[in-house]
Protein backbone atom coordinates (compact mmCIF):
# COMPACT_ATOMS: atom_id res chain seq x y z
CA UNK A 1 0.00 0.00 0.00
CA UNK A 2 1.04 3.32 -0.45
CA UNK A 3 -0.70 5.28 2.05
CA UNK A 4 -0.72 9.08 1.29
CA UNK A 5 -1.47 11.65 4.12
CA UNK A 6 -2.81 15.20 3.10
CA UNK A 7 -4.33 18.14 5.23
CA UNK A 8 -7.61 18.47 4.59
CA UNK A 9 -10.26 16.79 2.72
CA UNK A 10 -10.00 19.02 -0.11
CA UNK A 11 -6.44 17.87 -0.93
CA UNK A 12 -7.13 14.67 -0.25
CA UNK A 13 -9.67 15.30 -3.55
CA UNK A 14 -7.21 16.80 -5.58
CA UNK A 15 -4.80 13.66 -4.70
CA UNK A 16 -7.32 11.30 -5.77
CA UNK A 17 -8.47 12.69 -9.13
CA UNK A 18 -4.71 13.24 -9.70
CA UNK A 19 -4.89 9.50 -9.57
CA UNK A 20 -8.44 9.38 -11.89
CA UNK A 21 -7.50 11.99 -14.39
CA UNK A 22 -4.05 9.75 -15.06
CA UNK A 23 -5.35 6.94 -15.62
CA UNK A 24 -8.17 8.31 -17.82
CA UNK A 25 -5.16 10.23 -19.72
CA UNK A 26 -3.19 7.65 -20.03
CA UNK A 27 -6.12 5.16 -21.47
CA UNK A 28 -8.29 3.92 -18.69
CA UNK A 29 -11.53 3.06 -20.27
CA UNK A 30 -13.19 1.86 -17.18
CA UNK A 31 -13.77 3.64 -13.52
CA UNK A 32 -15.24 2.42 -9.99
CA UNK A 33 -17.19 5.03 -8.24
CA UNK A 34 -18.19 4.97 -4.91
CA UNK A 35 -21.23 6.83 -3.37
CA UNK A 36 -21.33 8.55 0.20
CA UNK A 37 -19.67 11.72 1.21
CA UNK A 38 -16.02 10.43 1.49
CA UNK A 39 -15.25 10.91 -2.71
CA UNK A 40 -17.27 13.85 -2.82
CA UNK A 41 -14.20 16.01 -3.01
CA UNK A 42 -12.76 13.85 -5.75
CA UNK A 43 -15.77 14.09 -8.20
CA UNK A 44 -16.08 17.87 -7.42
CA UNK A 45 -11.78 18.31 -7.86
CA UNK A 46 -12.43 15.74 -11.44
CA UNK A 47 -15.56 18.37 -12.94
CA UNK A 48 -13.41 21.02 -12.17
CA UNK A 49 -10.65 19.57 -14.68
CA UNK A 50 -13.74 18.47 -16.87
CA UNK A 51 -14.79 21.74 -17.45
CA UNK A 52 -12.14 23.79 -16.93
CA UNK A 53 -8.89 21.97 -18.57
CA UNK A 54 -10.58 19.51 -20.99
CA UNK A 55 -10.43 16.88 -19.29
CA UNK A 56 -12.46 13.93 -21.39
CA UNK A 57 -14.35 10.85 -20.24
CA UNK A 58 -15.57 10.08 -23.50
CA UNK A 59 -14.48 6.69 -23.35
CA UNK A 60 -14.93 5.96 -19.96
CA UNK A 61 -17.66 3.26 -18.61
CA UNK A 62 -18.78 2.93 -14.84
CA UNK A 63 -19.45 0.79 -12.44
CA UNK A 64 -20.91 1.25 -8.84
CA UNK A 65 -19.86 -0.40 -6.15
CA UNK A 66 -23.47 -1.22 -4.50
CA UNK A 67 -26.78 -0.15 -4.59
CA UNK A 68 -30.04 -0.21 -2.13
CA UNK A 69 -32.88 -2.75 -2.65
CA UNK A 70 -36.04 -1.65 -3.64
CA UNK A 71 -34.76 2.00 -4.34
CA UNK A 72 -35.55 2.60 -8.58
CA UNK A 73 -33.01 4.22 -10.24
CA UNK A 74 -35.25 7.37 -9.79
CA UNK A 75 -35.16 7.57 -6.77
CA UNK A 76 -32.61 10.22 -5.08
CA UNK A 77 -31.62 8.38 -2.96
CA UNK A 78 -30.40 5.28 -4.67
CA UNK A 79 -26.79 5.68 -5.57
CA UNK A 80 -28.03 5.07 -9.43
CA UNK A 81 -29.54 8.39 -8.61
CA UNK A 82 -26.92 9.91 -6.76
CA UNK A 83 -23.66 9.08 -8.65
CA UNK A 84 -25.33 11.01 -11.85
CA UNK A 85 -26.14 13.96 -9.87
CA UNK A 86 -22.85 14.42 -8.31
CA UNK A 87 -20.57 13.19 -10.89
CA UNK A 88 -21.03 11.43 -13.94
CA UNK A 89 -24.02 13.69 -15.51
CA UNK A 90 -21.77 16.63 -15.04
CA UNK A 91 -18.49 14.96 -16.88
CA UNK A 92 -20.41 13.76 -20.14
CA UNK A 93 -20.66 10.14 -19.17
CA UNK A 94 -24.22 9.03 -20.56
CA UNK A 95 -26.31 7.16 -18.01
CA UNK A 96 -26.19 3.99 -20.68
CA UNK A 97 -22.67 3.73 -19.48
CA UNK A 98 -22.89 4.20 -15.72
CA UNK A 99 -23.63 0.36 -14.60
CA UNK A 100 -24.82 -0.41 -11.45
CA UNK A 101 -26.69 -3.40 -9.78
CA UNK A 102 -30.53 -3.40 -10.12
CA UNK A 103 -31.87 -3.21 -6.67
CA UNK A 104 -35.65 -3.34 -8.33
CA UNK A 105 -34.94 -6.82 -9.88
CA UNK A 106 -37.49 -9.81 -9.15
CA UNK A 107 -35.09 -12.17 -8.73
CA UNK A 108 -32.35 -9.75 -6.84
CA UNK A 109 -30.13 -12.94 -6.35
CA UNK A 110 -29.48 -13.52 -10.18
CA UNK A 111 -29.71 -9.69 -10.85
CA UNK A 112 -26.26 -9.52 -8.31
CA UNK A 113 -25.00 -12.72 -9.92
CA UNK A 114 -25.37 -11.04 -13.29
CA UNK A 115 -23.59 -7.85 -12.37
CA UNK A 116 -20.70 -9.59 -11.23
CA UNK A 117 -20.50 -11.53 -14.62
CA UNK A 118 -20.98 -7.55 -16.71
CA UNK A 119 -17.86 -6.17 -14.58
CA UNK A 120 -15.91 -9.57 -15.48
CA UNK A 121 -16.71 -9.19 -18.82
CA UNK A 122 -16.44 -5.57 -19.17
CA UNK A 123 -13.91 -4.90 -17.17
CA UNK A 124 -11.60 -5.07 -15.51
CA UNK A 125 -12.12 -1.65 -13.33
CA UNK A 126 -8.88 0.20 -13.93
CA UNK A 127 -9.26 2.15 -10.87
CA UNK A 128 -11.67 1.77 -8.04
CA UNK A 129 -12.29 4.70 -5.90
CA UNK A 130 -13.98 3.38 -2.16
CA UNK A 131 -14.64 5.01 0.70
CA UNK A 132 -14.82 3.47 4.06
CA UNK A 133 -17.58 2.83 6.91
CA UNK A 134 -16.88 3.43 11.01
CA UNK A 135 -17.32 -0.22 11.26
CA UNK A 136 -14.43 -1.00 8.58
CA UNK A 137 -17.12 -1.87 5.41
CA UNK A 138 -16.00 -1.15 1.75
CA UNK A 139 -19.04 -0.92 -0.84
CA UNK A 140 -21.68 -2.51 1.68
CA UNK A 141 -19.54 -5.80 3.05
CA UNK A 142 -20.55 -5.51 6.37
CA UNK A 143 -18.21 -7.28 9.29
CA UNK A 144 -18.77 -11.13 8.68
CA UNK A 145 -18.45 -10.47 4.55
CA UNK A 146 -16.18 -13.36 3.03
CA UNK A 147 -12.97 -11.69 2.27
CA UNK A 148 -13.33 -13.35 -1.27
CA UNK A 149 -16.95 -12.53 -2.07
CA UNK A 150 -18.58 -12.13 -4.77
CA UNK A 151 -21.62 -9.29 -6.05
CA UNK A 152 -24.41 -10.58 -3.33
CA UNK A 153 -27.68 -9.41 -1.78
CA UNK A 154 -26.61 -8.30 1.70
CA UNK A 155 -28.35 -7.51 5.01
CA UNK A 156 -27.16 -3.56 6.92
CA UNK A 157 -26.15 -3.44 10.13
CA UNK A 158 -28.32 -1.22 12.06
CA UNK A 159 -25.48 0.78 12.34
CA UNK A 160 -25.03 1.26 9.17
CA UNK A 161 -28.74 2.25 8.78
CA UNK A 162 -28.43 4.90 11.13
CA UNK A 163 -25.38 6.36 9.31
CA UNK A 164 -27.08 6.24 6.48
CA UNK A 165 -30.49 7.74 8.18
CA UNK A 166 -29.07 11.13 7.27
CA UNK A 167 -29.86 10.67 3.53
CA UNK A 168 -33.53 9.97 4.64
CA UNK A 169 -36.33 11.11 6.49
CA UNK A 170 -35.25 8.80 9.13
CA UNK A 171 -33.74 5.50 9.73
CA UNK A 172 -37.12 3.56 8.99
CA UNK A 173 -37.07 4.75 5.16
CA UNK A 174 -33.41 3.55 4.86
CA UNK A 175 -33.91 0.17 2.85
CA UNK A 176 -32.59 -3.21 5.35
CA UNK A 177 -31.18 -5.12 2.11
CA UNK A 178 -28.91 -3.96 -0.57
CA UNK A 179 -26.56 -5.71 -3.52
CA UNK A 180 -22.82 -5.40 -3.16
CA UNK A 181 -19.85 -5.92 -5.43
CA UNK A 182 -18.02 -8.65 -2.92
CA UNK A 183 -14.57 -8.08 -1.59
CA UNK A 184 -13.44 -10.44 -4.42
CA UNK A 185 -15.21 -8.36 -6.71
CA UNK A 186 -13.40 -5.13 -5.59
CA UNK A 187 -10.12 -6.73 -5.24
CA UNK A 188 -9.60 -7.57 -9.02
CA UNK A 189 -10.06 -4.09 -9.66
CA UNK A 190 -6.25 -2.95 -11.16
CA UNK A 191 -5.86 0.29 -8.62
CA UNK A 192 -7.34 0.67 -5.53
CA UNK A 193 -7.96 4.36 -4.51
CA UNK A 194 -9.18 4.96 -0.79
CA UNK A 195 -10.61 7.95 0.58
CA UNK A 196 -11.52 8.93 4.38
CA UNK A 197 -11.57 11.96 5.94
CA UNK A 198 -12.37 13.27 9.39
CA UNK A 199 -11.51 11.21 12.99
CA UNK A 200 -14.63 9.21 13.28
CA UNK A 201 -12.49 7.47 10.22
CA UNK A 202 -9.40 6.82 11.37
CA UNK A 203 -10.04 3.47 13.76
CA UNK A 204 -10.96 1.99 10.19
CA UNK A 205 -8.13 3.70 8.72
CA UNK A 206 -5.96 1.71 11.09
CA UNK A 207 -8.21 -1.25 11.40
CA UNK A 208 -7.71 -1.62 7.58
CA UNK A 209 -4.01 -0.75 6.83
CA UNK A 210 -2.28 -1.88 9.50
CA UNK A 211 -4.59 -4.24 11.38
CA UNK A 212 -5.16 -8.26 11.48
CA UNK A 213 -6.65 -9.44 8.25
CA UNK A 214 -10.10 -10.01 9.34
CA UNK A 215 -13.76 -10.05 7.97
CA UNK A 216 -14.40 -8.57 11.08
CA UNK A 217 -12.88 -5.68 9.68
CA UNK A 218 -13.26 -5.95 5.94
CA UNK A 219 -11.41 -3.50 4.53
CA UNK A 220 -8.43 -5.31 5.59
CA UNK A 221 -8.41 -7.27 2.26
CA UNK A 222 -7.56 -4.37 1.03
CA UNK A 223 -4.03 -5.85 2.36
CA UNK A 224 -3.58 -8.93 -0.09
CA UNK A 225 -4.26 -6.23 -3.15
CA UNK A 226 -0.65 -5.54 -5.04
CA UNK A 227 -1.81 -1.44 -6.19
CA UNK A 228 -3.99 0.36 -3.04
CA UNK A 229 -3.42 4.12 -2.35
CA UNK A 230 -5.63 5.01 0.91
CA UNK A 231 -5.68 8.97 0.62
CA UNK A 232 -6.70 10.16 4.06
CA UNK A 233 -6.41 13.46 5.64
CA UNK A 234 -4.63 14.19 9.11
CA UNK A 235 -7.71 13.28 11.16
CA UNK A 236 -8.36 10.01 9.66
CA UNK A 237 -4.50 9.20 9.81
CA UNK A 238 -4.49 9.65 13.37
CA UNK A 239 -4.34 6.18 14.87
CA UNK A 240 -1.89 5.04 12.47
CA UNK A 241 0.99 3.09 13.71
CA UNK A 242 3.52 4.36 10.71
CA UNK A 243 2.22 7.11 9.81
CA UNK A 244 6.21 9.07 9.62
CA UNK A 245 6.85 6.50 7.53
CA UNK A 246 4.27 6.78 4.98
CA UNK A 247 5.14 10.62 5.25
CA UNK A 248 8.81 9.82 4.72
CA UNK A 249 8.42 7.06 2.12
CA UNK A 250 6.48 9.82 -0.10
CA UNK A 251 8.69 12.38 -0.08
CA UNK A 252 11.65 9.57 -0.72
CA UNK A 253 9.67 8.19 -3.86
CA UNK A 254 12.08 6.35 -6.27
CA UNK A 255 12.39 8.46 -8.92
CA UNK A 256 10.01 5.93 -11.87
CA UNK A 257 7.47 6.78 -9.67
CA UNK A 258 5.12 9.34 -9.63
CA UNK A 259 2.24 11.13 -8.87
C1 LIG B 1 -22.04 3.67 2.50
C2 LIG B 1 -21.48 3.23 1.16
C3 LIG B 1 -19.98 3.05 1.23
C4 LIG B 1 -19.33 4.25 1.88
C5 LIG B 1 -19.87 4.44 3.25
C6 LIG B 1 -19.21 5.59 3.99
O1 LIG B 1 -22.18 2.64 3.37
N1 LIG B 1 -22.08 2.00 0.72
O2 LIG B 1 -19.47 2.84 -0.08
O3 LIG B 1 -17.94 4.08 1.91
O4 LIG B 1 -21.26 4.69 3.13
O5 LIG B 1 -19.82 6.78 3.64
P1 LIG B 1 -19.25 8.21 3.94
O6 LIG B 1 -18.16 8.43 2.96
O7 LIG B 1 -20.40 9.14 3.72
O8 LIG B 1 -18.76 8.21 5.33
Amino acid sequence: MEVVIRQHDQQCGVTAADIVADAVRCGATTLGLATGSSPLSVYRELIRRHRKEGLSFADVQAFLLDEYVGLPPSHPQSYAHVIRAEFTDHVGIDSARVHSPNGIADDIFTAATEYDTQIGTSGPIDVQLLGIATNGHIGFNEPGSSLGSRTRVKTLTEQTRHDNARFFTGVDEVPRHVITQGLGTICEARHLVLIATGSRKAEAVAAAVEGPLTASYPASVLQLHPHVTPVVDEAAAGQLKNADFYRYALKNKPPQQKY
